[in-house]
């Protein structure tokens, strides 16, 4: 028998059927609790709200399981690559030899930018964050394609996913040339999509740089370890923002902004800043944590914590692994991977952290890789967010594609003054 949740209010009883998800979890669905009742429901920050029905990432939180589309993320950790993945979410499936390499052709065929987009670039100041250089470029490029405006995308969307996916990784690069104030560089056919990156980033037009396979393939990881995430604050403004009509450009550009806040994909900027803060000061992390409890110092164990996981995030743990074997590989050490397997045991041993279930979270460790991959502290949440890439798009897909969909429009309980009427200005005080 279907499940139904009673609620009681001025002493009436409503029903409201009960949804299960296919693990299991459980929702009360109360699309119909306004018309039936006059009452909203109030959850400040969503904690409790199942904004959506999602077939494409499932978390347990307290359990600390991350899958893609059922599969484990330790599995396509070990055994897949980026592209493989984006095309898993995007598509609903693994592809077959065939459909990877196909897929794989369509992102080479569309990695360049239109030429004229190298103009935009000279408009940024030359401190500008790349995040927003790349969110206004997401923008801009979406202006040289018409066909994104027709509101059925269904039989290209293909090509238009994976121009975007391509795209995202040329502008990145370009973003950061242009912040050095170096020229260009194209990228190349023959390389894949992560050694393209680095290609892009770190080459010189008579030189190219060399590609270490395993910098590659940790950098591959780390988009991979990025791809999805279901509901975050990201992916619901992109699904905000889809549900109006707005074309996946316009959406992704949204997403890259709502990712940029320390609190979301900014925090891998955030704890190599605070970790360097450390280093700097001598402190083996012990005096750092002490202000971070004291709640009057404002201060947070940034890459701690998340409101999903009330356990160990997975994609820490994989990161973790990955920052010593590449470091090792690349014979190197970084004295802020210390400082930050210092602070997290004494974290995990400190009353604070356990009470509130606080665990490492993706951002903890993925700076380490990126600083020994030498990319810049300020691109750290462009690899985030271009790593999240596949997520928005196969979000964007789930929304524009659903038959019922209707526009993201929450209510609010109002709490401002009652009816007052204007006052002339020469007659207020
Ligand atoms: N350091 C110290 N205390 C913390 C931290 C932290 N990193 N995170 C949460 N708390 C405390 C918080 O002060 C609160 O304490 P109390 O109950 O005494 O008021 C309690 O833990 C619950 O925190 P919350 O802020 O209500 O939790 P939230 O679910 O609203 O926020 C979060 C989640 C990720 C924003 C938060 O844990 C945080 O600010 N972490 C640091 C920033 C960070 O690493 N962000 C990356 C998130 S993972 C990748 C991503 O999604 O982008």
């Amino acid at each position: 028998m279907n499940q139904v949740a009673e609620i009681k209010l001025e002493g009436r009883v409503y029903t409201f059927p009960v949804v299960v998800g296919t693990e299991q979890e459980k929702a009360i669905d109360i699309r119909e609790l306004r018309n039936q009742t006059g009452y909203i429901t109030l959850d400040d920050g969503y904690a409790n709200t199942g904004s959506c029905r999602s077939a494409i990432t499932f978390i347990d939180g307290e359990k600390g399981i991350l899958r893609y589309r059922g599969i484990p993320i330790e599995e396509l950790a070990e055994q897949s690559s980026f592209i493989e993945v984006s095309y898993l979410l995007i598509m609903g499936r693994l592809p077959t030899r065939a459909e990877l390499r196909r897929f794989s052709d369509l992102l080479t065929q569309n990695q360049m930018l239109h030429e004229d987009m190298k103009f935009h670039f000279e408009g940024f100041p030359p401190n500008a964050h790349p995040m927003a250089i790349l969110s206004a470029m997401i923008n801009a490029a979406g202006c040289y394609y018409p066909e994104l405006l027709r509101r059925d995308i269904s039989d290209h969307f293909e090509t238009l996913a994976a121009r975007l996916l391509s795209q995202v990784r040329t502008i990145a690069a370009f973003a950061y040339r242009k912040s050095r104030g170096l020229p260009f560089i194209y990228p190349k056919t023959q390389y894949k999509y992560a050694a393209n990156f680095l290609h892009m980033m770190f080459s010189h037009p008579s030189e190219d740089c060399e590609l270490k396979p395993e910098a590659v393939r940790a950098l591959d990881l780390l988009f991979l370890l990025h791809a999805d995430h279901e509901q975050n604050c990201s992916t619901s403004t992109v699904r905000m923002v889809a549900s109006s009509g707005a074309n996946l450009f316009a959406c992704a550009a949204a997403g890259v902004c709502a990712l940029w806040g320390p609190l979301h994909g900014g925090a891998n900027q955030a704890v190599i800043e605070m970790l360097e803060e450390i280093h700097r000061s001598g402190d083996d992390g012990r005096k750092f944590l002490e202000q971070v409890k004291n709640k009057s110092s404002g201060r947070r164990l940034m890459g701690f914590g998340h409101r999903v996981y009330k356990n160990y995030d997975p994609r820490a743990r994989i990161i973790k692994r990955q920052c010593d074997e590449l470091l090792a590989k690349l014979g190197r050490t970084d004295p802020l991977l210390d400082i930050a397997k210092r602070l997290e045991e004494a974290a995990l041993q400190d009353e604070y952290f356990i009470e509130r279930k606080l665990y490492p979270n993706v951002d903890f460790y993925s700076g380490i890789i990126m600083r020994a991959l030498g990319i810049p502290v300020n691109m750290f949440p462009v690899i985030f967010a271009i790593g999240r890439m596949p997520g928005w798009i196969a979000h964007y897909r789930e929304v524009a594609e659903d038959p019922q969909g209707r526009i993201y429009r929450p209510r609010q309980v109002y709490v401002g003054p009652t009816l007052q009427h204007y006052v002339p200005i020469d007659q207020r005080t």
